[in-house]
């Protein structure tokens, strides 16, 4: 196994999860938002702002192409990551794709709390945002190899059951 990929929605705990799985596994950790804003020398909210949703996508994509040769690593991605056909292929040949999971009133309760700015989520109504957003993407998480509800749990329950997962696959 060369990697192992986190996927899912906003706030259902990938960078948490990521961090005490790659320790369980001896993988270094990495967040692609935190590289791609490393790169552009800013925040996700100010690539938002500044450029656009499209152009940040792009960003993404073209974050995925500089990982082709990867290894070693649990990649927490940003919750669309997985979304365009080119970055869902690319994804799967790094690793095993988890997909996290939480209930929208979790989500927002968690995104309300965390420190992360997320543009997407900067609405008047951002459970209907959230539920609609779900809604649109679950055939796309759905594609993910294993799936983890985070909702009821803790970091280290849902790495367990990732864990568990990967030893028997
Ligand atoms: C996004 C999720 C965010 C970040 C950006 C867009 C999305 O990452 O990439 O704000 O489209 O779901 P997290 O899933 O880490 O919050």
């Amino acid at each position: 196994m060369k990697n192992v990929i986190l996927t899912g929605f906003m706030a259902t705990g990938k960078s948490a999860v990521g961090r005490v799985l790659a320790q369980r596994l001896g993988y270094k950790f990495i967040d692609t938002d935190n590289l791609i804003a490393e790169q552009a020398k800013k925040s996700i909210a100010q690539i938002f702002q500044d450029e656009g949703e499209a152009h940040f996508r792009c960003l993404e994509t073209e974050l995925l192409r500089q990982l082709e040769n990867a290894q070693g690593l649990v990649i927490a991605t940003g919750g669309g990551m997985i979304l365009p056909e080119e970055n869902f292929r690319r994804l799967k040949k790094l690793g095993p794709v988890i997909c996290l999971t939480a209930s929208p009133e979790v989500i927002l309760a968690r995104a309300k709390r965390g420190q992360t700015k997320r543009p997407l989520l900067n609405t008047p109504d951002p459970l209907e945002k959230i539920t609609q957003l779900l809604e649109k993407r679950k055939p796309f998480y759905r594609l993910a190899d294993f799936t983890v509800d985070t909702s009821g749990n803790n970091p280290a329950e849902a790495a367990d059951s990732i864990f568990t997962y990967l030893k028997g696959a």
